[in-house]
């Protein structure tokens, strides 16, 4: 049976929009529940300024405070060098730098163009490299910006392509504010496949508009394999106006599955988890 890999970004992408600051000990709480079921990476922290995102201020107690599951790599988000030297303190096992394909966004969210983003993230890949730490590379817009509007599926590829030169191992292609189709994803992925191979990418879908689990099939199709979920379909940005919850990672496991292929993952802790996410968001 085929696998399809869920990196489970509740605990960042889920939670950094919450408007409750959220207790530590209910985030560790949610990570060591995850750490059971079955995922080989969970996303759980982001050293990005408290400012610009309160709910993440945290991020080093979490990273203390969690039970670590052998074979779990604990991944961290690291918009600059302050940032990788705090995952690094923290001992984040991988790493992630994120940029977008869209000018409008790459504003918004980390305040630069996307060819300074780029510059910026130059010597963060060379300091994780050199600490030896895996580093994941993430792209917002990749068909539709909060800003711009329509994303060129050409603009997608080239930042996909310097991503890649920078030693990012693998890529996940973000639709960040849940706008894309079965048809748009398959344009750009025709694109940005022109770059490296299906696996090197990964879907990363928010399902503002019902259509991720779609979007995921037609990613299926081009022989992606790994997407990204977050339980109970937690999630936004708080950067990109109407950005809803990422699409809910019970509802990615019971699409793949239905498709016939394996997931490695717990049902009955997902679901466990997914009430648990509901229940933090409400508060
Ligand atoms: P800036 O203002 O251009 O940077 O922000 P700066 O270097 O001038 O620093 C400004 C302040 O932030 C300073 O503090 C720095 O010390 C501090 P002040 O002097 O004002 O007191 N600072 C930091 N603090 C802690 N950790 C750091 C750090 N860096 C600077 N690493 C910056 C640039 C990137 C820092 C800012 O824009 C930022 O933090 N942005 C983060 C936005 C964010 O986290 N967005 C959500 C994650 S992305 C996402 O969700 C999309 C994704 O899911 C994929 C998808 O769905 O598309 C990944
Ligand atoms: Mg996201």
């Amino acid at each position: 049976m085929e696998y399809v890999e869920i990196f489970e970004v509740g605990p960042r992408d889920g939670l950094q929009n919450e408007k409750r600051q959220i207790p530590t000990a209910e985030k560790i709480a949610l990570v060591d529940l995850l750490s059971g079921a079955g995922f080989k990476r969970i996303e759980v922290a982001s050293f990005v300024s408290p400012k610009w995102v309160p709910q993440m201020a945290d991020s080093a107690d979490v990273l203390a405070g969690i039970t670590r599951a052998d074979g779990v790599s604990y991944a961290a988000l690291t918009p600059n060098m302050r940032g990788l030297e705090g995952a690094i303190a923290a001992k984040a096992d991988e790493i992630a730098i994120f940029g977008s394909a869209s000018e409008g966004f790459s504003k918004a969210n980390i305040n630069c163009t996307i060819a300074e983003s780029l510059e910026r993230f130059q010597p963060v890949a060379e300091a994780a490299k050199a600490a030896g730490l895996p580093m994941r590379g993430y792209i917002s817009c990749v068909t539709d910006c909060p800003y711009d509007g329509k994303t060129d599926p050409a603009q997608v590829a080239w930042v996909a392509k310097e991503l890649l030169a920078m030693g990012c191992y693998e890529i996940s292609l973000g639709d960040t504010i849940g706008q894309a189709t079965p048809d748009s994803i398959s344009t750009m992925l025709d694109a940005v496949l022109g770059e490296g191979d299906a696996s090197k990418f990964a879907g990363h879908y928010h399902d503002t508009s019902g259509r991720a689990c779609d979007n995921v099939e037609a990613t299926l199709a081009k022989g992606i394999r790994v997407f990204d979920a977050a339980v109970g379909g937690l999630g936004g940005c708080p950067y990109a106006p109407g950005a809803q919850g990422n699409v809910a990672t019970e509802a990615v496991h019971d699409r793949v599955i239905a498709l016939g292929y394996a997931t490695g993952l717990d049902r009955d802790i997902l679901d466990k988890a997914a009430a648990l996410a509901r229940q933090m968001r409400a508060g």
